[in-house]
């Protein structure tokens, strides 16, 4: 395309939306003259300065080269959303191919899970494309998604389903271990703030350490075991007591809810 692509975005302001597209015009994959947000309740402060204009729906705006999905499945399915020609990129969780495809008339549909790390442009983006989508479909599609994170394409539903249970969590199994590290400490006569100090830590820069070697966690852990240490011992215990097959539970209850979705 030589002109930048006109893109609708449905939900744009919505808690998902407000990040994704004042990332994907900060990644230059627009700009505001060809950006239409369309939502009920009229323009949001996240987009000042980009001169966008806002509709209530997809029928007031020129047919779009792209149309981005960020509504609730409830609200996709009552209202119209046909564009045939328009490469059509959904972040709704548990709106299947099929349904993108008979809702949208449109057979090159693009479906992607961000996660809420997009308020910090750190999401971890997987997504899928149809057989009709085209490799500079999925060119633009990885520029909409590196404006709030990273990416990764994945090759079907089944692999999107399990990262819905995994990287859909965002934030929150982190918090969970940053949550249990605090009770823990306070339980064992340390200061809530001491505790949570210590699991900032813990949680946060021990992340960072990991950034980019994460497939050597195995062997930071095998590490510490090796060392025979204090920490040894805490790390025998986490396990004997069931840490990884807590996790894995929870995965497998977060993937029967996400089927169960799929059916609804
Ligand atoms: N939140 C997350 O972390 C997350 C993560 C992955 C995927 N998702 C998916 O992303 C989608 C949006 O989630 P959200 O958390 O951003 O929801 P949200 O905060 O409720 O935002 C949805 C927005 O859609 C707008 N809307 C509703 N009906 C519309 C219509 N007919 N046309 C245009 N806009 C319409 C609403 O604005 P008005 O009321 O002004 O119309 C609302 O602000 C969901 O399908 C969810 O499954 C969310």
């Amino acid at each position: 395309m030589t002109r930048p692509p006109t893109i609708a975005f449905a939900g744009a302001s919505g808690w998902l939306g407000r990040f994704i597209g004042p990332g994907l015009l900060r990644a230059g994959v627009t700009d505001g003259a060809h950006f239409h947000a369309l939502n009920r309740s009229g323009p949001s402060d996240d987009y000042a300065g980009w001169g966008i204009s806002w509709h209530r729906a997809l029928a007031d705006v020129p047919p779009p080269d792209v149309l981005v999905l960020s509504v609730r499945p409830a609200d996709f399915r009552a209202a119209r959303f046909h564009c045939p020609d328009a490469l059509v990129i959904s972040v709704m969780a548990g709106v299947l191919l099929a349904e993108l495809e008979a809702h949208t008339g449109s057979a090159r549909i693009i479906r992607a899970l961000p996660n809420a790390l997009v308020e910090t442009a750190s999401s971890y983006t997987p997504w899928l494309a149809s057989p009709a989508v085209t490799e500079e479909d999925k060119a633009l599609a990885r520029d909409v998604f590196t404006g709030s994170g990273t990416e990764a394409e994945v090759p079907d539903e089944a692999a999107l389903d399990v990262l819905t249970t995994l990287s859909g969590a965002g934030p929150a199994y982190a918090a969970l271990l940053a949550r249990a590290l605090t009770r823990a400490g306070v339980e064992a006569g340390l200061a809530p703030e001491l505790a949570a100090g210590a699991a900032e830590n813990l949680v946060c820069a021990a992340s960072a350490q990991l950034a980019g070697r994460i497939g050597q966690a195995p062997a930071v852990v095998q590490s510490f075991i090796d060392y025979e240490g204090v920490i040894a011992a805490g790390l025998r215990r986490m396990e004997a007591e069931g840490f990884d097959s807590a996790v894995a539970a929870g995965i497998r209850a977060a993937l029967e809810k996400v089927q169960e979705m799929n059916r609804a």
